[in-house]
């Protein structure tokens, strides 16, 4: 792609318009040697965003780019800014410094400086792979309008991953868990079992809080069932992502509703990326 038809490549499109005119999960890789240091720094987010969106599930983005302050960096009049050896932390939530901009996840697989004086060389060449998914945007506005309408005291939460889903709810307090992941800490109005599954989390629990609203975004566990069921109320309210096809919404929804008397499904709104399923009391 380039947005100059030079008869090399195969579609003409700006990098700094969006959506790039290329589908979803299209990729197993990207090689941006050399271009990122053309554009305008402040769409780097949006850029990298792009990135992650047509790549498949573990796609890699190989990026090289000159030293700041290089000779190669300053010759070329086109050059806007570079990144240097840290920047490439912002993209990956393993790094505090994610949490500035809060892009779509990456994991930095290779991170090096090139300075051959000799040749008077010198480049950053990085490898990030594009990470799993966290909520879509317009899914994590969908549960804030759910948590707000409700108001609910104490939330219980499967599936933290970078937390996208975790800050966009309303609520007293939220319990949060990850089975592999670490990277959202836990604050005032944040408890987080990082690293530990759904059944550690509400075994913990159980007996102590009782829960006006659960999420689920990671597998429910048969484990799970009776202490869910334990922490509930007459008016818990149910949400699951991922409610669509043969989709682990739909495993949680198949394993809980069963249990449940008197609960009626609310099925995703018409909106393409919210998969949001909601369990709630019929009187609702
Ligand atoms: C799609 S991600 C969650 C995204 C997150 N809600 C967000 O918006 O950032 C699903 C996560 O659930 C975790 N998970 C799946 N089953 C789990 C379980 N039974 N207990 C704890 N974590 C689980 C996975 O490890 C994965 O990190």
């Amino acid at each position: 792609m380039d947005k100059l038809n030079h008869g090399t490549s195969d579609i003409t499109h700006d990098l700094e318009v969006f959506p790039w005119p290329v589908k979803d999960g299209s990729f197993e890789a990207i090689i941006a040697w050399h271009v990122f240091e053309h554009l305008k720094p402040w769409l780097m987010i949006d850029v990298m965003n792009e990135c992650w969106r047509v790549l498949k599930p573990d796609g890699l983005l190989y990026i090289a780019m000159p030293i700041a302050g290089s000779e190669g960096f300053y010759q070329d009049p086109t050059h806007t800014r570079t990144w240097n050896a840290k920047t490439p932390k912002h993209f990956d939530p393993e790094s505090v410094k994610y949490q500035y901009y809060r892009p779509k996840p990456w994991k930095v697989e290779v991170n090096k400086t090139y300075r051959i004086e000799k040749a008077n060389k010198t480049a950053h060449y990085f490898v990030m792979r594009k990470r799993g998914q966290a909520l879509t945007d317009e899914a994590a506005t969908y549960l804030h309008e759910i948590t707000e309408r409700l108001k609910p005291e104490n939330v219980v939460e499967i599936g933290t991953f970078v937390g996208t889903s975790t800050l966009a709810m309303s609520a007293g307090h939220i319990y949060t868990c990850d089975k592999d992941n670490a990277y959202l800490k836990s604050s005032e109005r944040i408890t987080c079992f990082p690293k530990q599954t759904s059944t550690e989390m509400l075994a913990l629990l159980s007996d102590k809080v009782k829960a006006d609203f659960f999420f689920f975004d990671g597998r429910i566990q048969e484990e799970d069932l009776p202490l869910i069921l334990a922490m509930s109320k007459p008016t818990t309210v149910y949400a699951f992502d991922d409610y669509n096809g043969g989709s682990k919404g739909v495993f949680n929804v198949g394993r809980l509703w069963p249990l449940l008397t008197g609960y009626r499904l609310v099925p995703p709104p018409e909106i393409e990326s919210v998969t949001i399923a909601v369990l709630e009391p019929d009187d609702h």
